[in-house]
């Protein structure tokens, strides 16, 4: 368990050894590369009593609270560090419904780490005290569309309890520091979802609801949590018309709890489904329970519902339910969300009832006119999403939430996005489409694959997991995806250093590879990533049953291509991988051919932005340089060049000299090249171990780039983000314990601006570090809150 030092992650954290007088210190800013969104929203909750205040919780990029005068989301967490990267997950967000100050964080990404805390704020998440979670957490698992797992006691604010996805029902008598098992609850569910969620009823001391993802699994205690019963009258079977008599039936033997919410006049009403989701759901229900007259209703919008007309019956399985809210000052208003419903998540449903579930109006029906010709979300085709002002937003897509302040406003959060609308009561009384925008702005979720920054045109393209890749010519606005192909994965980017607008791009995608479509893994663009040409090939190793499209380099020129299958040859389990080297192309990846020389499809190839057709690669302890475009290499002993033993790494070049190459070696340091890697000096102090390695703009009066690594710069030292200008001899630490978003995945210099580096996370986007121009000699930092 590896715990922060809450001291250190809010004071200013000094500057750090090895600092050298030709290494100025600057303030530095960080502020979020705009994408907004792009990753799994798992909650949206609000406070009953305190206007504004809102906290959306994610899966792998923490939480955010709203901030309604910057109208922007703030990020909460982004001093976790790398060691304790699990932790920017959120498991549940819980507030104390008497003190708005007090904020709860469950954070743990994956069952199987032993790494999981309480977040506990006393000011609204500004700053947290951190207490070692007893049981595991799995923000990034099946069911995180469920809960909220953690609540806080209406009677009692220093009592919680949390609904474990594998330990059971817990409690805490000391707002979440310790924590006992409360062992009365029922051991009924072998399966890693465990109990989603916990409601205290507010009007009745000691009346507590908890749902398991599991048939039956609604139980309620009226004496505090002492004693659990299955509430009697829940359903225990699925209502036989909402299943489809000609294809799969539901999942499970009866309905599963996913959300429930106590209404203020007593009503709970809970969402179900066949399995936890997100994906792979068919089957859902809605019922009503009500906690006076103890009456259950099935509530379920289904198949038969007529509004608005003409309604189209589906011929498929409605899908599950899921998201869940209710309007705050009117018992009978709620909206639910379908989970699933085939065939595909652009058409699932948000269904809108005014009388308690007894009818129901098909917003999203309402909202689509053009539903089977789209393909878009809540009746917008994917490039008509827009924030609130009209500017665009690339991305679209649950989870539900009515302000509590104006129920007409409705937010809902999908795997991709949140879509808001100002005027959904009044817009479907009159069935009439809401206008739906996305807020977003201040979300980056993703996860960065590849980023490289050219020295002309964009400063930065980026490549993400899941949504493809952007050319950000504006880096403080959200800019159209890359066009066709759409990579779900987008592994790979270079640029040729001497034709700068000549970019390439490799990624993972389904779609066949014919003569006709060419090759979909691959493209180049010839005017800096805004118009693109496929590949006319793969690469031999590569196609779309490949989840992982390599790695690609560019040569100088833009004429010689190499393109590594990368991941095959770390796999392992190939046995092509190693008959080949990384196939080159001569002809812009209309064919590829094996080189010789080389053979192993190693991911760390790099060309020389200066030269043509020159390619390097250390890869098993051999330096291997080609100078014909990739067709033949040189290898030499590392050993014999002054290397010492290493097994590999990505070589990263000057991009203003041609054969001056840097090698990242962990903990033996940095070396440097000047001749092609003829010979190599170590340039880096005893201590200096860099995990990551990118260049940039040199500082004012100096030739050699400025040296970006993230590592450490003495040994055992903090772990942070170094920016070197004297060629790695002296280190200053650029972010502090405030910003270090989990670590990064790969960082890049800028070539263009002194002392910029762009920090590519997994599950914050990219960050951008610059140097406050204003501020650049007195140190410190300036916490950046991300950009829109
Ligand atoms: C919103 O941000 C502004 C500017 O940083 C700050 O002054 C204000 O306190 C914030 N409001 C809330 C509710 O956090
Ligand atoms: C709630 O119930 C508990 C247990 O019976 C009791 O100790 C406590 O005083 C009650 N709190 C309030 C606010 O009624
Ligand atoms: C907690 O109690 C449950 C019984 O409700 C038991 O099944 C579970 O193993 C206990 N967990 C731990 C970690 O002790
Ligand atoms: C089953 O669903 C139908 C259609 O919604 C509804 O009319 C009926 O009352 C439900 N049956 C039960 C037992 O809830
Ligand atoms: C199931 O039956 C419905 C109604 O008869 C029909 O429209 C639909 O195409 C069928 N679905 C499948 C998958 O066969
Ligand atoms: C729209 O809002 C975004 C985010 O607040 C802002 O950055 C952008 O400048 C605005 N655009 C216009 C045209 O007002
Ligand atoms: C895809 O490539 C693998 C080898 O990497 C090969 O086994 C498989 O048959 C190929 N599939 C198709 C559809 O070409
Ligand atoms: C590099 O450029 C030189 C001079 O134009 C040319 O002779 C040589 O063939 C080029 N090399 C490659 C690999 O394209
Ligand atoms: C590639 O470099 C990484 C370090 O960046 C190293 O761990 C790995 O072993 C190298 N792979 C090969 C095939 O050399
Ligand atoms: C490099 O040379 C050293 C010393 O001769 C030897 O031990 C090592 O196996 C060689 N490595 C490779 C990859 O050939
Ligand atoms: C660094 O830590 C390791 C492992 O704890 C220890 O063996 C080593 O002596 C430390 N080195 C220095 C220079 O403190
Ligand atoms: C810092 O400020 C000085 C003068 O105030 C200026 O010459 C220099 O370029 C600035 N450096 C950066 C990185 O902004």
């Amino acid at each position: 368990m590896r715990l922060l030092d809450l001291g250190a992650a809010f004071a200013w954290a000094g500057l750090v050894a090895a600092w050298a007088a030709d290494n100025a210190h600057y303030t530095y800013e960080f502020n979020a590369v705009a994408v907004t969104g792009g990753g799994y929203i798992t909650g949206l909750i609000a406070h009953p009593t305190e206007k504004n205040l809102m906290y959306a919780g994610t899966d792998i990029g923490s939480t955010y609270r709203w901030n309604e005068t910057l109208n922007k989301w703030i990020p909460l967490t982004d001093f976790v560090s790398e060691a304790d990267s699990n932790l920017l997950g959120t498991e549940s967000v819980a507030f104390d419904p008497i003190n708005p100050a007090r904020l709860y964080l469950a954070q743990g990404r994956y069952l199987s780490s032993n790494n999981s805390a309480f977040f506990v704020s006393d000011d609204r998440g500004e700053t947290f005290n951190i207490y070692p979670a007893p049981f595991p957490m799995g923000s990034n698992e099946l069911g995180r569309n469920n809960g909220e797992r953690l609540a806080v006691d209406p009677f009692n604010s220093d009592e919680l309890f949390m609904g474990t996805r594998t330990a059971g029902l817990w409690r805490s008598r000391d707002r979440a520091q310790t924590w006992d098992n409360v062992t009365s609850f029922p051991n009924a569910y072998a399966n890693t979802i465990g109990i989603s969620f916990v409601i205290f009823d507010p009007r009745r001391n000691g009346t507590i609801y908890a749902g398991a993802t599991a048939p039956g699994g609604m139980y309620r205690s009226t004496d505090g949590g002492v004693s659990w019963t299955p509430l009697s009258g829940q359903p225990t079977s699925w209502n036989g018309t909402l299943v489809m008599a000609n294809v799969t039936g539901p999942q499970s033997i009866a309905p599963q709890p996913m959300k429930a919410v106590l209404s203020s006049s007593g009503v709970l009403y809970i969402t179900y489904a066949d399995a936890p989701g997100p994906y792979g759901v068919d089957y859902g229900a809605v019922y009503s329970y009500n906690t006076v007259t103890q009456t259950w209703r099935d509530i379920t919008p289904n198949r038969n519902n007529s509004m608005p007309p003409p309604y189209e019956p589906q011929a498929f399985p409605n899908g599950g339910f899921c998201g869940l809210s209710v309007a705050a000052d009117d018992s009978d208003t709620l909206v639910v969300t379908s989970l699933d419903r085939d065939p595909g998540p652009a058409i699932d449903s948000l269904y809108l009832s005014r009388d308690g579930g007894s009818s129901w109006v098909d917003v999203a029906q309402l909202s689509t006119p053009d539903r089977n010709a789209s393909g878009g979300y809540w009746g917008h085709p994917i490039v008509e999403a827009v924030l609130d002002n009209g500017t665009a937003v690339p991305l679209a897509g649950g989870c539900l939430l009515i302000s509590p302040w104006d129920s007409e406003k409705v937010m809902y959060g999908t795997g991709a996005t949140i879509w808001a609308s100002d005027e959904v009561l009044s817009a479907s009384s009159r069935w009439s489409a809401p206008g739906w925008h996305v807020q977003a702005q201040g979300i980056e979720e993703t996860v960065c694959l590849a980023m490289i920054s050219p020295s002309e045109g964009a400063h930065l393209l980026s490549g993400f997991g899941d949504i493809n890749g952007f050319m950000h010519a504006d880096l403080d606005l959200p800019q159209p995806m890359f066009a066709l192909p759409v990579y779900s994965n987008l592994n790979g980017l270079d640029w040729a250093g001497q034709q700068p607008a000549v970019i390439v791009r490799v990624g993972q995608n389904q779609l066949n590879n014919t003569p006709e479509t060419g090759c979909q893994l691959g493209a180049l663009s010839g005017d800096g990533g805004a118009n693109w040409m496929t590949f006319g090939t793969c690469q031999p190793l590569l196609n779309s049953t490949n989840t992982d499209a390599g790695t690609i380099a560019l040569d100088a020129t833009g004429t010689c291509l190499v393109w590594s299958a990368a991941s095959i040859s770390l796999e392992g389990n190939n046995p092509m991988s190693n008959e080949s080297g990384p196939y080159y192309s001569l002809d812009l990846g209309d064919s590829w051919n094996s080189p010789t020389g080389l053979h192993v499809q190693t991911p760390n190839i790099t060309s020389d932005k200066v030269q043509n057709g020159t390619f390097y690669s250390y890869t098993d302890g051999v330096w291997y340089l080609s100078t014909d475009g990739g067709r033949t290499y040189v290898g030499t002993n590392g050993t014999d060049i002054n290397l010492p033993e290493s097994p590999g790494a990505l070589p990263v070049v000057d991009f203003t000299h041609a054969g001056q190459v840097y090698l990242p070696l962990g903990d033996q340091g940095i070396y440097h090249t000047s001749d092609f890697g003829s010979s190599w000096t170590r340039v880096s102090q005893e201590g200096v171990w860099p995990s990551l390695l990118s260049v940039g703009a040199p500082a004012p009066g100096h030739d050699n780039p400025a040296l970006y690594m993230w590592g450490t710069v003495s040994a055992n030292g903090t772990t942070g983000l170094y920016r070197s200008d004297d060629n790695g001899a002296g280190w200053v630490r650029i972010n502090d314990d405030a910003h270090q978003y989990g670590g990064p995945g790969l960082i890049q210099g800028d070539p263009r601006v002194y002392g910029r580096v762009y920090i590519g996370t997994g599950g914050r986007g990219i960050v951008r570090a610059d140097v406050v121009a204003s501020m650049n000699t007195t140190g410190g930092v300036v916490p950046g809150t991300g950009g829109i």
